[in-house]
């Protein structure tokens, strides 16, 4: 699925693999140009360099808020303004039940998964004013609606997600601005790779659908969602979790 995104420029965090990789592809599929930008320098630049002419790599902790301004200058300098902004770098953090998860553990969490979409919100919003107007979108979870034993800290996250993202639709909705979360049930992606068969086959049992998401089916519908086709979809939740949310 392709929308048409020719003339835009785009930012994906968390762009080097998974979620962020395919929609970084989808956007320059349709046309955008795009600044590929994740922690991992490396992965970074093997995406953009396949992806071509229209990416662009840029190294990035999202929880930095000085190296965030530098990302958002990275984007308007090289490409001439920044239209979207996908929200989608995020760690799962440490499992431990709530009584016994180490303060640190959950400081890292909120500075990436919170804090990291925050400072990149802050400073994307005026970049994509002073072009007219766009979209953003920011990636949270099933897990910004429901629990997860072990979890607290990502959770949390992802939870307060939805809060910000409603909050920053309603001040810029009247000024061109979008802004929408994505809430994906558990998708195929690196961010899962540390489960073992048995823990995987209980994860597909979750879902309705009978098996996991794709990173492909995520980036689609965020596609969808930064594309003039969702004009009217503002300040919501949209869940992609093969029915997982619907028992
Ligand atoms: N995979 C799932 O089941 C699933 C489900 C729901 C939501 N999500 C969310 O989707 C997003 C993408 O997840 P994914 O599954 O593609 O994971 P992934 O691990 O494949 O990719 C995440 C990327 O983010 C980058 N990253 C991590 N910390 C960063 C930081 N501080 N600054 C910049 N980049 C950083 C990593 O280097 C990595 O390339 C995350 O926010 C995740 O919470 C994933």
């Amino acid at each position: 699925m392709t929308f048409d995104f020719s003339g835009k420029a785009a930012l994906v965090t968390g762009a080097a693999s998974g979620i962020g990789e395919a929609v970084a592809r989808q956007l320059a599929a349709g046309g955008a140009r795009v600044l590929v930008a994740d922690a991992n320098g490396d992965g970074a630049r093997a995406v953009a360099d396949s992806i071509g002419a229209n990416a662009r790599a840029f190294t990035v902790d999202i929880a930095d808020p000085a190296a965030v301004a530098a990302m958002v200058d990275d984007a308007v300098d090289a490409f001439g303004a920044l239209h979207l902004a996908v929200n989608n770098a995020g760690i799962g953090g440490a499992s431990h039940p709530t009584a016994e998860y180490p303060p640190e553990e959950w400081q890292r969490v909120i500075d990436v998964n919170l804090g990291g979409v925050f400072h990149s919100m802050r400073l994307e919003i005026p970049a994509i004013l002073a072009a007219g107007g766009g979209a953003i979108v920011n990636m949270s979870s099933i897990l910004g609606s429901n629990g997860w034993a072990g979890s607290i800290a990502y959770v949390a996250a992802k939870h307060a997600l939805l809060g910000m993202t409603k909050t920053a639709a309603l001040e810029y909705a009247a000024k061109g601005l979008r802004i929408n979360a994505v809430g994906p049930g558990f998708i195929d992606t690196p961010l899962l790779s540390h489960m073992d068969a048995e823990a995987h086959r209980g994860l597909v049992a979750l879902h309705p659908a009978g098996r996991l998401g794709t990173s492909e089916e995520v980036a689609a519908l965020t596609c969808f969602l930064l594309s003039e086709q969702a004009a009217f979809v503002n300040g919501s939740y949209h869940l992609i979790d093969g029915g997982y949310s619907a028992r």
